[in-house]
């Protein structure tokens, strides 16, 4: 017997998109991966519900993950067929990236045409508040091989600019509804830095990310957006703030993460319904 037995083994994108069609012919607008905690559009009619670990061959071990993927049509707009994932897998969790792009890559197989993104992850920016929403408008990947290499050559970088169409409407949106109800907080706009984990980061790693000119740190996404640069897929990135780092007090924990995620996730719910209903004016 080889070590490989006990290898969890990743399905291709051909058998995920597969199995998804031996199920249903729909064909969502588009895809949105929910973060930590992180709730939204949880009423779908018409949906089907495929856990992690039959879709993809691997099952979520984070808590605050649920490990599926719904597909289903807003039951206001019963034209708006969406597809959500409850969770994602992350390079923490040993996984590779080949296993953290799976669903991405998935989607891009698929022909879903936007993928919206969300995560908890901390704000750097002092002027955030917990429970702010952020529209990630460029990223400092700290996970791969790239950022071992160049280190603090990095400092001489601006961030990766990630700002299309998409993330103009969410931000569009943000403001409309913001208008209409100050009860909907004004959106943040930054960048965001992801490190790999698991734990939180250092007060010294937070000073660092602050002189890499980011507003918020995590431990997800920067691989999705890598990898539908050049795509026939487009997308964008929201994160919850779910702490905001002081300068000389380490954060909570998990557990503060997810309370703050829940409090965020009706406003997000808000927008998520906004924008896939396209009733934004731009
Ligand atoms: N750091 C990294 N990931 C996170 C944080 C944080 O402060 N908050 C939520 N996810």
């Amino acid at each position: 017997m080889t070590t490989d037995t006990f290898k969890p083994r990743a399905k291709t994108t051909e058998q995920v998109v597969g199995l998804i069609k031996a199920v249903t012919h729909d064909t969502p607008q588009a895809a949105v991966v929910l973060g930590s905690g992180v709730s939204a559009l949880n009423d779908l009619t018409h949906a089907h519900i495929f856990p992690f670990e039959e879709l993809f061959g691997i099952a979520p071990t984070v808590s605050g993950h649920a490990g599926s993927l719904t597909i289903g049509r807003l039951p206001e707009n019963q034209d708006v067929i969406v597809a959500v994932m409850r969770g994602r897998f992350h390079l923490y969790e040993g996984h590779d990236w080949n296993v953290v792009t799976l669903a991405t890559r998935s989607f891009i197989e698929w022909g879903v045409k936007e993928l919206f993104l969300t995560n908890a992850a901390g704000g750097v920016n002092s002027s955030f508040n917990v429970g702010d929403l952020m529209v990630i408008t460029g990223f400092r990947d700290l996970l791969s091989e790239v950022w071992q290499k160049e280190g603090l050559q990095l400092l001489k970088k601006a961030p990766q600019d990630c700002q299309n169409d998409m993330s103009n409407r969410i931000i569009s949106a943000g403001d409309e509804l913001h208008r209409e109800n100050k009860e909907f907080r004004a959106l943040q706009k930054g960048v965001y830095a992801a490190f790999t984990g698991p734990s939180y980061e250092t007060l010294a790693e937070i000073e660092m990310v602050r002189r890499l000119k980011c507003d918020a740190v995590g431990m997800s996404t920067v691989p999705e957006l890598l990898t539908v640069a050049n795509s026939g897929t487009a997308a964008a990135a929201i994160s919850v703030i779910t702490n905001v780092w002081s300068d000389d007090q380490p954060m909570g924990g998990h557990e503060e993460v997810l309370e703050a995620s829940k409090a965020a996730s009706r406003r997000l719910d808000q927008l998520f319904r906004h924008l896939l209903a396209k009733k934004h004016k731009i």
